[in-house]
């Protein structure tokens, strides 16, 4: 995007789709030590949304998908490139994004799934825009996806009140001349904080076996003090960078929409930023955090709440498991 030889690249369709069922803080209460109390001052969530057995991600993306393509009145054939950032793909191999591919019959498309945890939309999205921006695509799919449910302990209060399920997907296509489009992003990884997060067991470093289940090594384990500091220093430090690379002072951001994974986070972030409350969009009361669904899910409903309008200047930022760390600067464009 900052080579001039790149054609501007902007959101063409943008959906979401959570399954309909409902976990909320009190239900949790009747399944580990813990209360809405806690809950909902520490993270500032009520509710998530849960798939039901034998509910895969992909379900869900091809759900967001469809809808997103809708919107963007492109057909499926059309679509050269899908990219889908999930940290609980259906099934190791094949990836999820061959299964997208196949449900909506994007005849012509090639994809593949990123592993970036809770940044995977936006490292889809600057994924998926670059392959329009070059030109070697018109139309291309980024989408976050996410069933946590799979892979949380539901006998673990640390963790199972902060995950939910949900998806999200944006149809990218070229931008005319002087048309709102996505300006920059900043990325960054450091994996010395891979063991903040991370699910021990199913890999190649511990493949599944009755130890690894005994031991329940399959489910997401935290330091959520380690991930929690570098979140809101993480979150404010790529935003900056992205704002002072274009001269933009977070004053003139109309919204800033990032991961949502606990709710002092997002405002500590946003307070280091001198954001103004009316500004940041926190929906993670509804959903939990649905790790690469997040984004997307807080774009649809600030849409849907009249508070993201074409042409704002938007500020997307995610810190995740990895660590993954990313912004992407837009002009809505819808
Ligand atoms: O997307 C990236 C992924 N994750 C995150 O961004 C999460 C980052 N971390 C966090 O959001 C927070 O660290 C948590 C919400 C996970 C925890 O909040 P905290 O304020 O850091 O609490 P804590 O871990 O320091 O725990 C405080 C106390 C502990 O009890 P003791 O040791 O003080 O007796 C915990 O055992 O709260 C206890 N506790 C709970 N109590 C009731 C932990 N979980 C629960 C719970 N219900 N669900």
């Amino acid at each position: 995007m900052r080579n001039s030889r790149l054609r501007p690249v902007k959101i063409t369709g943008l959906s979401t789709y959570v399954p309909p069922r409902v976990l909320t803080n009190a239900d949790l209460e009747r399944m580990v030590d813990t209360s809405n109390e806690w809950i909902l001052q520490r993270t500032g969530i009520r509710e998530r949304h849960i798939a039901d057995p034998g509910t895969a991600t992909s379900d869900l993306a091809t759900r967001a998908v469809q809808s997103a393509l809708q919107e963007a009145r492109v057909a499926p054939e059309r679509i050269g490139f899908i990219v889908v950032g999930t940290t609980t793909p259906d099934t190791i191999f094949p990836s999820t994004a061959c299964m997208v591919q196949n449900n909506i019959g994007a005849r012509h498309a090639w994809g593949f799934d990123l592993g970036a945890a809770c940044s995977g939309f936006t490292y889809a999205l600057t994924t998926a825009a670059q392959m329009v921006a070059t030109g070697a695509h018109d139309y291309a799919l980024a989408v976050g996806a996410d069933v946590m449910s799979s892979i949380i302990d539901y006998t673990d209060r640390t963790t199972c009140v902060l995950f939910g399920d949900g998806a999200g997907a944006a149809v990218l296509g070229p931008a005319e001349e002087g048309e709102p489009h996505i300006i920059d992003f900043a990325h960054e990884i450091d994996g010395s904080g891979g063991a903040a997060l991370m699910m021990p067991a199913g890999g190649s470093r511990l493949p599944a076996s009755h130890e690894t289940i005994d031991k329940r090594l399959h489910y997401v384990k935290q330091d959520g003090a380690v991930v929690f500091k570098f979140a809101v220093k993480k979150t404010e430090e790529i935003s900056r960078r992205l704002l002072d690379r274009h001269g933009i002072d977070p004053s003139q951001i109309d919204l800033f929409v990032s991961h949502q994974a606990n709710r002092r986070i997002i405002e500590a972030a946003t307070e280091r930023l001198g954001l103004a409350p009316d500004k940041v969009v926190i929906n993670l009361e509804k959903y939990g955090n649905t790790t690469a669904g997040t984004i997307p899910l807080a774009l649809a409903d600030a849409r849907r709440e009249g508070r993201l309008k074409k042409g704002d200047l938007v500020l997307l930022a995610s810190v995740g498991a990895g660590f993954t760390v990313g912004a992407v600067l837009l002009r809505w464009s819808l």
